[in-house]
């Protein structure tokens, strides 16, 4: 089983970037402790700040490998390009964030990944993306 987690624009912030909504944990260290606990999924990581860098990503492990956990920031609210792509790949993508996004401003209710995804899961911290992990189990 390969699966991605593909985080989007200032998600390397994560663990300095406003942690009262985001949490004080950084990201490499929170995938260590996945990588130790899903020890016979392979897991890869990748993060870009460049919606380009995304749509490339999605093109090339998207005919190949089970399954890609989103977390495409604020370019969730805004990317046409990166729903597009979505629907032109074959592996399943699971949209993840970690605040709860229909509780926080109207911008953030829109999402152009929401319909091109298998489901969506929000709100529980880093744990979506473990819950999206488990999704493809
Ligand atoms: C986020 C929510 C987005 O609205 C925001 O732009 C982010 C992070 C989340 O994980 O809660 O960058 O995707």
């Amino acid at each position: 089983m390969k699966i991605l987690i593909l985080n989007g624009p200032n998600l390397n912030l994560l663990g300095r970037r406003e942690p009262s909504i985001y949490g004080n944990l950084t990201f490499d260290e929170f995938f260590k402790g996945l990588k130790n606990k899903y020890n016979t999924i392979e897991l890869t990581y990748y993060q870009s700040n460049v919606e380009g860098e995304i749509i490339d990503k999605l093109h090339e492990v998207g005919f190949s490998i089970d399954g890609i956990i989103l977390n495409a920031g604020a370019y969730t609210h805004t990317s046409i390009a990166i729903g597009d792509a979505i629907k032109g790949i074959e592996t399943p993508v699971i949209e993840v964030h970690i605040s709860n996004v229909q509780a926080r401003e109207e911008f953030r209710h829109i999402s152009y990944i929401a319909p091109n995804a298998k489901g969506v899961i929000a709100g529980f911290g880093l744990q979506s993306y473990e819950l999206a992990i488990q999704s493809f189990l």
